[in-house]
């Protein structure tokens, strides 16, 4: 039995208060259901963020998914469909970098007939400036929007292609106006290369319906030289925003949000904080990850996932595949980053730029 059985057990039940009618939910080991699907939808990037693609693994060389074995549009489709008659309500474009797979809109046009779903995305930013309007015409939600600095010279190092804030800025400019707006704004937080320009950041945003959310520095896959002296604890950093600009926390906008949120008192609206190191949140998980090329991941750490594109290519019906979603889902007792141990040591965990996040 785990220790903190109780702890899990609590959380699994406020997760399920939001949980859908008829029975057709798969739960988890833990008790937890399924309702947000991430789905990356290439594993490249146009960045090098040093805590994400090293250059020196992901050079020139580095072999990136062929073509062949990218899902098509018309699978990552029925995999989304058969996902929400299981409950998922959130499906959300990640990547690499999502807006490099071409014709990225044709695929949000096609998720948008699925019901009740909303359609969000992860980006960079770089290219939002020309695809904002047209994925907000296919029917695309809202977008995040990763910014580490509004120091040029810091996010040009953070982002190693000398890549400047300045567009970055433009696109997020270009996606409110495109109405993919409130925008979340992801920063992610190393000590001694960033930290000590996260109070711009909050300020640049304040009186903005933007929300700026601070992460912290996560030990995904095995290439990115994490070390635990260069997470900043968000609670540090809570107290160093409050004493520029007084906080308050405020209640989860729903069961198992991953970002902590605080206001200003004075009203100029919200910031968040991803504490997935000092206080994890794995009790109210209810995410599956979907590779570029048809993987199933249940965990972010995960170091295997379940292989669905061999499924969808073999012919296999909406029944078969459904089953083997349910299967999967229903076997899942991951809880990495409450563990952070030794659970997934000396083994090769599942890189961030190909899970999406
Ligand atoms: P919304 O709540 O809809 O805004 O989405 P989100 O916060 O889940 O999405 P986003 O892609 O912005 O994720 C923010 C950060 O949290 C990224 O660094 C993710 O890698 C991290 N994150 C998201 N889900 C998980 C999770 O299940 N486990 C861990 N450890 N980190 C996560
Ligand atoms: N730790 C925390 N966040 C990370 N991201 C990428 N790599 C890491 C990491 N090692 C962030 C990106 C993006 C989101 C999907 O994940 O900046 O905002
Ligand atoms: Fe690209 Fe995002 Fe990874 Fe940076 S964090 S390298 S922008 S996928
Ligand atoms: Fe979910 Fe795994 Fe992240 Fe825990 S570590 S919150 S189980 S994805």
């Amino acid at each position: 039995m785990h220790p903190d059985l109780d702890a899990l057990e609590d959380a699994r039940d406020d997760a399920l208060e939001g949980a859908p009618d008829g029975g057709a939910a798969p739960r988890d080991r833990l008790g937890r259901v399924l309702r947000d699907l991430r789905l990356s939808v290439t594993d490249r990037c146009n960045l090098r963020c040093r805590y994400c693609m090293p250059q020196e693994v992901f050079g020139a060389d580095f072999a990136f998914l062929p073509r062949a074995d990218l899902l098509t549009f018309e699978e990552i489709t029925r995999l989304a469909g058969l996902f929400a008659a299981r409950g998922v309500r959130k499906l959300r474009l990640t990547g690499g970098e999502p807006t490099l797979r071409a014709d990225l809109p044709a695929l949000v046009a096609m998720l948008r007939a699925i019901p009740d779903v909303e359609i969000a995305m992860t980006t960079n930013g770089t290219l939002l400036k020309s695809l904002a309007a047209p994925l907000a015409r296919a029917g695309l939600d809202r977008v995040t929007v990763s910014l580490d600095s509004l120091d040029d010279a810091v996010f040009r190092q953070m982002n190693d292609m000398d890549f400047p804030v300045a567009l970055v800025l433009e696109g997020i400019d270009a996606a409110a106006a495109a109405g993919l707006g409130p925008v979340k704004i992801n920063a992610v937080v190393r000590r001694g290369v960033n930290d000590h320009t996260l109070v711009a950041l909050a300020r640049r945003f304040r009186g903005t319906p933007h929300v700026v959310r601070f992460i912290e520095f996560m030990d995904v896959g095995t290439t990115n030289g994490w070390r635990l002296d260069e997470v900043v604890p968000a609670a540090d950093l809570v107290r160093q925003i409050d004493a520029a600009f007084p906080l308050e926390p405020v209640e989860a906008n729903y069961p198992g949000e991953v970002a902590r949120r605080y206001r200003y008192c004075d009203g100029a609206g919200e910031i968040g904080f991803i504490t997935s190191v000092t206080q994890p949140f794995c009790g109210t998980c209810t995410r599956a990850r979907l590779s570029a090329e048809g993987r199933l991941y249940t965990c972010l750490f995960a170091v295997a996932g379940t292989d669905l594109r061999g499924a969808l290519r073999s012919g296999a019906g909406d029944a078969a595949i459904g089953a083997l979603l349910d299967r999967t889902w229903r076997a899942r007792d991951d809880r990495y980053s409450e563990q952070r141990s030794d659970a997934t040591a000396g083994l090769r965990r599942v890189e961030m730029s190909y899970i999406g996040g």
